[in-house]
């Protein structure tokens, strides 16, 4: 089977093509990436050689290129996108572009050549929870965005689904909660915390630092689009999600700074992003149920990993990292 990955550069693309290849040897993967500023081949170095990768340099809005990609390849499995809200709270244009027109421009090359497309989504597009309750994102709940991201992220999913009921493309959606591990750029939360650290500053918390992701492991994600692509059910949604209840920001900062041996002091508390969603929490029961999915690596020790993957790989993040920074003091 021919996988055509687009996004392979990023973070989550990069963990699931060494996934992929590693574990399928009969499979060949073209990753199809515009090397925004998010993507990274340096974070494929080690699979570049391989015969059965390759590596596309373009853009999905791109339709004659796309068409040409999505005819060679059995399967799309689609991460490209604009992911970061911050950014998205600066310069919402470039994320109405990307991640809805460009999974348009992909949608219509699958539907031209009848592939079945599987999307990578989120669970932003259902909004927020209050904290201190049991609630949790499931695949009934309704579409509530909040964000200029996650309306394009809600925008993409609602056209993907309407493919596959108007003119029955064969399609697959998974949602899922906030990925940490390896390769994520210094950013985002847990990177720009660790590498901040690392550079002997303070650790930025937004707010009052109560907010609430539902933190999965990014090889738990790579594992759970296997089990949807191998196994999952045409035309269905799978929310996704890890294994912590309820930590907050500030409390995985203070994990941090204990793993790393640095006292509380160095936590500044700083503006709050506008429109801060408070809690996410995803309900992984139809996943597991259908396809025996769930996830596997521990919030606890695989964040210790990720730590150390950090203090181990500064040639890695070092170069993004000036860059990281320059949205927080626009
Ligand atoms: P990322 O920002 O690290 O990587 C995005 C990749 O897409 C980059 O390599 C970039 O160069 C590429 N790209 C951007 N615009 C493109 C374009 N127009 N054409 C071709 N390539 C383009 O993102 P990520 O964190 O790896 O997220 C991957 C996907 O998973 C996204 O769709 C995101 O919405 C979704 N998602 C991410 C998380 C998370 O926690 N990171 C959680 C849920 C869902
Ligand atoms: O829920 C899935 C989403 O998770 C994905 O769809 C997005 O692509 C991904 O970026 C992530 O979105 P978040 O906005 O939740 O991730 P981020 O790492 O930016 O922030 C995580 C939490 O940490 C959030 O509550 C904001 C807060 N934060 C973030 C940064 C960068 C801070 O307190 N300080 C910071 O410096």
């Amino acid at each position: 089977m021919t996988l055509l990955v687009t996004g392979g550069a990023g973070f989550i693309g990069s963990n699931f093509i060494r996934y992929w290849l590693e574990k399928y040897p009969e499979d060949d993967i073209i990753n199809l990436d515009a090397l925004t500023y998010a993507g990274n081949l340096a974070s494929l170095k080690d699979v570049e050689q391989s015969s059965r990768y390759s590596f596309i340099q373009g853009n999905i809005l791109d339709a004659d290129l796309v068409g040409d990609l999505v005819e060679k390849a059995d399967k799309i499995v689609h991460f490209a996108a604009e992911s970061h809200n911050d950014r998205a709270i600066l310069d919402p244009g470039i994320f109405i572009e990307t991640n809805i027109k460009g999974t348009f421009t992909l949608l219509e090359a699958a539907k031209k050549y009848n592939k079945h497309f599987h999307h990578i989504s989120t669970d932003e597009v259902f909004g927020h929870l209050e904290l201190g309750t049991d609630d949790a994102f499931s695949e009934t709940t309704p579409y509530a965005p909040r964000s200029p991201y996650s309306a394009s992220k809600a925008g993409s999913d609602h056209i993907v689904r309407a493919y596959h009921e108007t003119y029955g493309l064969p399609i697959t959606i998974t949602n899922c909660s906030n990925n940490f591990g390896p390769y994520q750029h210094p950013e985002k939360f847990i990177p720009r915390m660790i590498t901040d650290i690392i550079d002997g500053g303070t650790v930025k918390i937004y707010g009052d630092g109560l907010y609430v992701r539902d933190w999965l492991y990014v090889l738990d994600h790579c594992r759970a689009i296997d089990a949807v692509l191998s196994k999952g059910k045409n035309g269905e949604t799978y929310l996704v999600g890890g294994m912590t209840s309820d930590v907050s920001n500030k409390d995985i900062a203070l994990k941090v700074l204990e793993i790393m041996g640095v006292s509380e002091d160095k936590i500044a508390y700083v503006a709050d992003r506008p429109g801060h969603d408070r809690r996410y929490a995803v309900d992984w029961t139809k996943i597991h149920n259908e396809l025996g999915w769930q996830p596997e690596h521990s919030f606890e020790e695989w964040l210790k990993e990720t730590v150390a993957w950090y203090q181990n790989h500064e040639s890695w993040w070092r170069p993004l990292k000036e860059r990281a920074e320059s949205i927080y003091t626009k």
